[in-house]
């Protein structure tokens, strides 16, 4: 469709097309299933209102995610016409033929329909790559000043702060879907932001025993689909890169050291 005849169709408020994936995994007796629903388009509607308005007019069961409506909370991320992206920052405009298909992100357990639990997967992502600060002193001591950061080294952390747990780095990653053990970027990612922090207390090596291997950052093929949709568009590779430097160094100098004291 021409872009004069999209905006004719939107004046005259065109009929959407949404095939949703639909399926209970509570319901022994549900099977995973494309149900079609119909909607008129109005201006500036995103896929998130559309769903919102199938389940107030049409289907109260249809389950979906969202907090922010911002692409902030990174809830509503979906399949939408086979890219992972967010619901909320997805005008439906962007689709010429009014057919939109949605399914929900692969990779995560399934809660119903479009809803999967990426809270879960985040918490045990943290818990297996330890993805908070170690600091250098453990000691608590409320006399002890605040110690200034480098302006440089907090924007390069504050970068990295940016991501918002959405999931969509990785249902986008092959090694991931092909590979459950694989780490993924956003692992990654999270852990180059303490690997960059002066206050964390970890060595090279440390993270080399977490990372430092084929389920880290020797597993990755650089396929770039975690930096491709990114809706955020966090530098996946370039952190990845960083971090396989850091690691190939740490294992060299390993070597070394195993050489010298043989
Ligand atoms: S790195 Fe990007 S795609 Fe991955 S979880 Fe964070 S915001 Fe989402
Ligand atoms: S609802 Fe929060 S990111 Fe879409």
């Amino acid at each position: 469709m021409t872009q004069a005849n999209q905006t004719q169709a939107l004046a005259q408020g065109r009929k959407l097309r949404f095939e949703i994936f639909r399926y209970d995994p509570q319901d022994k007796n549900d099977k995973p299933k494309m149900v079609t629903y119909e909607l008129t388009e109005a201006p500036g509607m995103t896929v998130f209102i559309a769903l919102n308005l199938l389940r107030e007019q049409q289907d109260p069961s249809l389950q979906f995610d969202f907090v922010c409506r911002a692409g902030i909370c990174g809830s509503c991320a979906m399949v939408i016409n086979g890219k992972p992206t967010l619901a909320c920052r997805t005008l439906t405009a962007n689709y010429g033929d009014g057919v939109i298909k949605l399914m929900p992100l692969p990779g995560f357990e399934l809660i119903g329909d479009l809803s999967v639990n990426t809270g879960k997967f985040m918490r045990e992502l943290a818990e297996r790559l330890q993805l908070w600060l170690q600091p250098l002193q453990d000691e608590a001591n409320i006399h002890r000043l605040e110690k200034p950061m480098a302006p440089e080294e907090a924007a390069k952390l504050y970068e990295l702060e940016r991501c918002v747990e959405c999931g969509v780095c990785v249902s986008a990653c092959a090694t991931k879907q092909m590979r459950d053990t694989f780490v993924g970027a956003v692992g990654m990612m999270k852990l180059a932001r303490f690997e960059l922090d002066s206050r964390d207390a970890r060595s090279a090596e440390d993270f080399y025993h977490v990372i430092g291997n084929q389920d880290g950052v020797f597993g990755c093929m650089t396929l770039l689909g975690c930096q491709d949709n990114c809706p955020k568009d966090l530098p996946h590779m370039q952190q990845i890169a960083y971090l396989r430097r850091k690691m190939a160094t740490t294992l060299v100098e390993h070597e070394r050291i195993a050489v010298v004291n043989q």
